[in-house]
């Protein structure tokens, strides 16, 4: 091998390697549940839904309002997440955590840049038509929730007639454009330290909803917060614990509103 070569490919390792470290510290990965926390649940685990999901399932299941809350990447084992889930029940929805990951979420031992090739938030709101077709068919109508990797679920999902209302909150992957597809009202809750969607992103969703002019729309940016507040954050903290009571009651009146 020529040195050129060589030397080359020694930089190609240490770009490879750089990467890397950048996917460990991403804020998407910031605060991991932690399943220990696990308290009462008032909900249960099914594994047979339609599109052969397994579900947290919590609230009353004649409601004729549904609420979907997608996960971050780690998942819907996720002790906070499912407290989210049976908070929004105690309103009276009918609330389903789909477990889009079928088993495999994301844990620190994979590379997130290679785990998302096969865990794609596009492919699984094209995979979840079936659960969300089953509950409107059960006489119910849909809102969805989305955090980190399930906000560009509930993105995706808002492009569709899957649903009628969504929240974004400190969404990953969502673009733009995407903002250009949307049907349905929407609310994105963003964070001021947010790294993966900076707040200045954020700005940018809200004008490109504001100028369409058709669209029922709410942006917030949450102060001294990072990526993952709503749904990850240190439970000891007084202000991180509030800051996340904020969003979900934002989340809430949303959903009141337009479902
Ligand atoms: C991480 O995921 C892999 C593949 O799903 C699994 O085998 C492993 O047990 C997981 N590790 C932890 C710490 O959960
Ligand atoms: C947010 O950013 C400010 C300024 O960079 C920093 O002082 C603060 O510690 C950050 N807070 C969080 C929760 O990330
Ligand atoms: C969580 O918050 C408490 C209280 O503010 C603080 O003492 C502790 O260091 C924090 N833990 C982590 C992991 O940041």
């Amino acid at each position: 091998m020529s040195s050129a070569a060589l030397l080359f490919l020694c930089l190609a390792v240490v770009l490879v390697a750089a990467a890397t470290v950048h996917d460990e510290h991403s804020q998407c990965l910031d605060n991991p549940p932690d399943l220990s926390l696990r308290g009462v649940e008032a909900g249960k685990v099914v594994d047979d839904l339609p599109g052969g999901f397994r579900a947290y399932v919590t609230g009353p299941s004649m409601s004729i309002r549904a609420i979907v809350l997608a996960s971050d990447v780690y998942g819907f084992e996720a002790p906070i997440l499912r407290n989210i889930a049976d908070k929004v029940a105690a309103t009276g929805y009918y609330v389903v955590v789909p477990d889009f990951f079928h088993g495999d979420p994301y844990n620190d031992s994979k590379i997130l840049s290679e785990w998302i090739k096969s865990h794609s938030p596009v492919t699984a709101a094209q995979d979840a038509k079936p659960l969300l077709a089953s509950l409107r068919n059960e006489g119910k109508s849909i809102g969805v929730g989305g955090y980190c990797w399930g906000g560009k679920f509930a993105a995706e999902i808002a492009k569709t007639d899957d649903t009628e209302v969504v929240v974004l909150s400190h969404p990953a992957y969502v673009t733009v454009d995407d903002m250009k597809e949307v049907k349905w009202p929407i609310e994105i809750l963003g964070a001021q330290n947010d790294t993966i969607t900076p707040q200045e992103q954020v700005r940018q969703f809200e004008q490109e909803l504001r100028e369409r002019m058709d669209i029922e729309y709410f942006v917030k940016i949450f102060p001294r917060v990072a990526h993952g507040f709503a749904c990850r954050y240190n439970t000891t903290d007084p202000f991180a614990v509030k800051s996340a009571e904020k969003a979900l009651a934002y989340m809430l009146d949303w959903f009141h509103k337009y479902l």
